[in-house]
């Protein structure tokens, strides 16, 4: 892109417009912390996917034209502009934040033919294309910057070093740290340096490139190849203000039902009624909590959305009701793909009324996927989306209560959708190029609002593919992991980048999902999993079976040791679900969301913190029963030992088989339930709280957990303090039964 010079500036509302000799740039000041950037290279009028309504609040900011330059200068950032779009943000202080790198790109040179068939011969591939971009902008890399976030990236907490690219992706092989691009596409990265702290959202749904100091320690990029340059800046004095900030533009969780915070088993190959229901009474014969056997694909007639195969798994609602009078709630998957099937009513009703993609000369677009060659239906059309939404009455009145969204990328068998098939974005007609990535989206949104209004509950949506902002209609799990350690290992700083890219309700299959797990992996990884909002365990077809059983005893003990503590700990989850509706931040967290000054934390990839008071450290290597903790400033107790340990330091804490070392923060008051096999089995009528040491505070959110009713004030909100061997309770709020009673556990 060529600038040129700066010419002028008009001011509208909370617009500037920068009149550039080639360009136009708009300045729009979305809140005192937020600015947005943007350059439309390719459409003025672009209506965002990812933040819905008008985010932009009056705001006091000056705009000041002095030699060749523009200053908008907000109460909280300076962004100063001059000639070729070279930029400064800058804090109020006038300290640098973040700067347009001036130089070009570094130069790689490219291998001939002949060495790169001589690389591939022997199935090398290059991962490291170097590629021009239609919008690419480079940035000033400082020697110690980091970067968080980024959605499900493969790899470390810390991006630093790494390049990614955000295009929707089936990938079934092992995930490895230099993976380009998983399931989820949420150009979002917060970037922290020496005194400074900022998020950046690019938002085109293109597919694009994030090149976090890979190709140059100079400069990271960012590039697409569509769309505009659209760039939202966010400031923030720390870490936390910066995610309240982006989730402020894109949206929050809502708070989930309590029940499909616990426990969930699946496998890809539950064949039958029979399957589903052996598994449902093993549950319970072994005394392992549990919420849902989930359906997979094979509950459906032939693959077919929206069907029950009557055969295998008897007649519609009937397993479901049975399996319900013990507790378990049907959760069933649903895929996008559509059998070509003429007299299969979706397909008629979708071919009848246009809702499929076409190709890009008018024909419904066919690939393959389970069911054969299938069809898509296109999402971005609210039609569409109200058509799929009102189908699920044919799932809620068999008495399912929860969908999983799966192969929503859309992932196809017969090669890649091309780039020229038509999909629409908020009923823009438009190509799969630029529609890929908030397929998923889309898919998510329709299921929401389709669940919502049929059952006024709030809606347990699962889903595979997302875009920034899906995180408003659904959970997500990271796809097909594998059972191998380093699929275990990447669950925390996976599962913490998700939750500082908005997605707090999250979790990646336990056991991993391809491969064959073994015992010691399965329990490392049930233990790992413990504070996931998405607690579920689950296989593919053809692999070693590994429901909590198969192990023998031992195994299964320290399995249900796990899912007990997991369920003990749900009102602490929930209430952090709560908190993040205001917050945006999630369960799971990594050590540098609160101690963003303590070098220890910067790259701490396998230990993290749930809320600000706990501190949870998983054994993720086999064979592992020590491993050195780092334990951040403060006075920590061990969960298992009641040790009391000062921190800003590392310690050596002992971790055989059956134990995850745990510790809670002293001076925080923690809330627990008692032991039951699936929520709602009894009344949570006691709450215990856990008191870490002789003074201390806490707060805890309570309502039925299941509908709307909160929203209307039907909660109860405590306040508890703990000094002088006493507890006193304050409502903060009163709309709610309240508990019969509140018991004290001194740690
Ligand atoms: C995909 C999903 C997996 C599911 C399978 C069959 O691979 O990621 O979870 O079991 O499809 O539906």
């Amino acid at each position: 892109m060529y600038f040129g010079k700066v010419l002028g500036t008009t001011t509208e509302d909370n617009q500037v417009l920068i009149k550039y000799e080639q360009q136009e740039v708009i300045v729009q000041v979305i809140t005192e912390e937020i600015v947005r950037l943007f350059v439309p290279c390719w459409m003025k009028e672009y209506e965002s996917v990812a933040i819905e309504g008008e985010p932009a609040v009056p705001c006091d900011f000056d705009v000041i034209e002095q030699q060749g330059q523009v200053q908008i200068k907000t109460p909280a950032v300076i962004l100063t502009l001059g000639d070729d779009f070279k930029f400064v943000f800058t804090d109020k202080y006038g300290d640098e934040i973040l700067s347009s790198y001036d130089g070009d790109r570094k130069k790689y040179e490219a291998l001939s033919e002949e060495d790169l068939g001589l690389v591939e011969s022997e199935g090398h591939q290059m991962a490291f294309m170097q590629k021009e971009h239609v919008v690419q902008q480079l940035f000033k890399l400082n020697s110690e910057d980091r970067f968080y976030g980024m959605g499900d990236k493969t790899g470390f907490l810390n991006k630093r070093g790494y390049a990614y690219q955000n295009w929707n992706s089936d990938i079934p092989q092992i995930h490895h740290e230099n993976m380009p691009a998983l399931y989820k596409s949420i150009p979002f990265v917060i970037g922290k340096g020496p005194g400074y702290t900022y998020g950046l959202f690019f938002d085109n749904t293109f597919h694009s490139y994030m090149d976090m100091g890979k190709e140059s320690s100079e400069y990271f990029f960012y590039g697409a190849d569509g769309g505009n340059f659209d760039m939202y800046f966010i400031s923030g004095e720390k870490i936390p203000d910066v995610i309240e900030h982006y989730t402020y533009l894109t949206g929050r969780a809502p708070l989930p039902q309590l029940w499909t915070l616990g426990y969930h088993q699946c496998r890809w190959g539950y064949d039958s009624a029979a399957d589903i229901r052996d598994v449902a009474m093993k549950m319970r014969q072994h005394q392992i909590p549990c919420e849902s056997v989930q359906y997979d694909i094979d509950y459906m007639d032939g693959y077919r959305v929206f069907t029950w195969n009557e055969e295998e798994y008897g007649k519609k609602g009937e397993l479901i009701s049975e399996l319900e009078e013990k507790g378990f709630k049907a959760i069933c998957i649903i895929d996008p793909g559509v059998k070509e099937d003429k007299g299969y009513f979706m397909y008629d009703q979708g071919i009848k009324n246009g809702y499929f993609a076409k190709d890009k000369d008018g024909n419904v677009y066919v690939n393959t996927v389970w069911p054969g060659k299938s069809v898509f239906p296109d999402f971005g059309r609210e039609e569409v989306r109200q058509w799929w939404a009102n189908n699920h009455l044919k799932l809620t009145d068999m008495g399912v209560k929860g969908i999983w969204n799966d192969m929503n990328e859309p992932a196809s068998f017969n090669g890649p959708l091309p780039n020229d098939v038509q999909f629409s974005i908020n009923d823009r007609l438009t190509t799969h190029e630029e529609a890929h990535n908030v397929y998923g989206h889309f898919m998510s949104m329709a299921t929401y609002e389709g669940m919502a209004e049929i059952t006024g509950k709030r809606p347990l949506v699962i889903t595979r593919a997302c875009y920034a902002g899906t995180q408003k209609y659904a959970a997500v799990w990271t796809g097909d992991n594998q059972s191998v350690w380093s699929h275990l290992q990447m669950l925390i700083p996976q599962i913490c980048n998700l939750g500082m890219s908005g997605f707090t309700i999250a979790g990646t299959d336990i056991g991993g999902f391809g491969g064959d797990t073994n015992p010691e992996l399965l329990v490392r990884w049930v233990q790992a999993a413990t504070f996931c909002t998405f607690y579920r365990n689950h296989c593919a077809k053809g692999q070693l079976m590994q429901e909590p059983w198969q192990f023998g005893e031992k195994v299964l003990d320290i399995y249900r040791k796990y899912v007990e503590l997991h369920y003990r700990f749900l009102p602490y989850i929930y209430d952090l679900l709560f908190e993040s509706q205001i917050t945006g931040l999630p369960v799971m967290r990594p050590l540098v969301l609160h101690y963003e000054d303590d070098e220890n934390t910067f790259n701490l990839n396998n230990e993290f913190l749930v809320g600000e008071n706990m501190l949870v450290a998983p054994i993720v290597e086999q064979g592992v029963t020590k491993r050195l903790v780092y334990l951040p400033a403060g006075n920590w107790i061990n969960y298992w030992t009641k040790e009391r340990i000062t921190g800003n330091k590392h310690i050596i804490v002992d971790a055989p088989l059956d134990i995850m070392p745990i510790f809670i923060k002293e001076g925080s008051i923690i809330p627990m339930y008692e032991d039951v096999q699936y929520v709602g089995e009894k009344k949570y009528d006691k709450l215990k709280l856990l008191v870490a040491g002789d003074c201390a505070w806490g707060s805890h959110y309570q309502d039925n957990g299941e509908d709307f009713e909160y929203m209307d004030g039907q909660y109860n909100l405590y306040s508890f303090t703990y000094e002088n061997g006493q507890l006193d309770t304050d409502m903060l709020h009163e709309g709610y039964e309240k508990y019969n009673s509140i018991e004290v556990e001194l740690i």
